[in-house]
């Protein structure tokens, strides 16, 4: 494979536009990068000199926070923009914003936005790298790679796996980017949830449709549970969080059902006693902690491949010293 076919381009808007080969290569570089987050001094020069704005127009935790710490351990400056506290609230366009802050020389942004496209719209009207951190329910690709990178590390590979993807498939981002990178790694992918949550059509994407979670459990391999959107849905899609739980809920007793070790993934917040009982979250079928932990690495690689790093360098990038 030629670096010119690896290169992820300007931009990472989603990965239903990157090959296998690229998705194989950020998760191959995030690799080295995993260990600098268990040194006492968490800081390597690898980004020094690059300014990176985080432009987030909606609520998050781990995706803004995990983004600040890879931009910190990378060396690189940081600045956070709430949309609340910028001139957003005044009317500012999303671009202008963007163009003011290109002004003042910054070389990428991170947006999260509650819109669709924007990423992407933002992507075609600047100069500066553009990082989507989650745009509507079009892509999350970090919070995907984080996820395949947590499946490989506990399975071993990503190929010929069984992958369900369990929930409000229709209001999520992190559903889309998982089906594109899974099923581009050679996973077999099936989704399950009440009608009202999955898309239309859903299964024109190549994937399975399961109507009752048991069956979806003694299938998968690997469950990636989605939290119940409560904030994006008008009345209607599901009767009561109770009654969810009591249909689609990933519960400890359907779990002891099971004679085999199937891996729980939740990309979080987790509504714990709605989509997942609360033992399950903190039990060892679940690895949620640790994809939290691997989202610093692949925001690591994923910023320095923008920026112009070579996956076969990253071994060598990360024993940089701090001068
Ligand atoms: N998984 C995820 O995107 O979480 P946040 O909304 O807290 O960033």
């Amino acid at each position: 494979m030629t670096r010119a076919a690896l290169a992820l381009g300007k931009d990472l808007v989603g990965l239903e536009r990157l090959t296998d080969a690229q998705i194989r290569a950020i998760l191959d570089t995030a690799e080295p990068f995993k260990e600098i987050s268990e040194r006492p001094i968490k800081k390597v020069p690898v980004l020094r000199g690059k300014t990176i704005v985080n432009l987030f127009f909606e609520p998050s935790t781990r995706t803004r926070i995990s983004f600040e710490f890879a931009e910190k351990r990378l060396s690189a400056d940081t600045v956070n923009i709430a949309t609340s506290a910028s001139s957003v609230v005044k009317g500012e366009t999303l671009v202008d914003t963007a163009r003011n802050l290109e002004a003042m020389r910054i070389d990428m942004v991170v947006i999260r936005h509650w819109a669709s496209g924007a990423a992407q719209f933002l992507a075609e009207r600047i100069r500066s790298n553009v990082i989507n951190a989650g745009d509507g329910a079009h892509e999350h690709p970090t919070q995907a790679l984080l996820d395949l990178l947590t499946i490989r590390d506990h399975r071993g590979r990503i190929e010929g796996l069984n992958v369900c993807i369990v929930g409000d498939i229709l209001h999520s981002r992190v559903a889309r980017s998982n089906i594109w990178g899974l099923l581009k790694l050679g996973a077999n992918v099936a989704v399950c949830g009440p009608k009202t949550l999955l898309p239309l059509g859903i299964e024109s994407l190549g994937v399975t449709v399961f109507k009752h979670i048991e069956e979806s459990m003694e299938w998968a391999d690997v469950l990636n549970v989605l939290r119940l959107q409560l904030e994006r849905m008008q009345t209607g899609y599901v009767p009561s969080l109770r009654e969810y739980n009591r249909v689609f809920g990933v519960t400890s007793a359907r779990l002891c059902e099971l004679d085999k070790e199937l891996l729980i993934l939740h990309p979080g917040p987790v509504n714990r006693g709605v989509e997942i009982d609360s033992d399950v979250v903190d039990g060892p079928h679940s690895v949620v902690l640790q994809q939290v932990t691997n989202g610093v690495a692949v925001r690591m690689a994923v910023l320095y491949l923008l920026a112009g790093g070579q996956p076969e360098q990253a071994e060598a990038a990360k024993r940089a010293d701090e001068a």
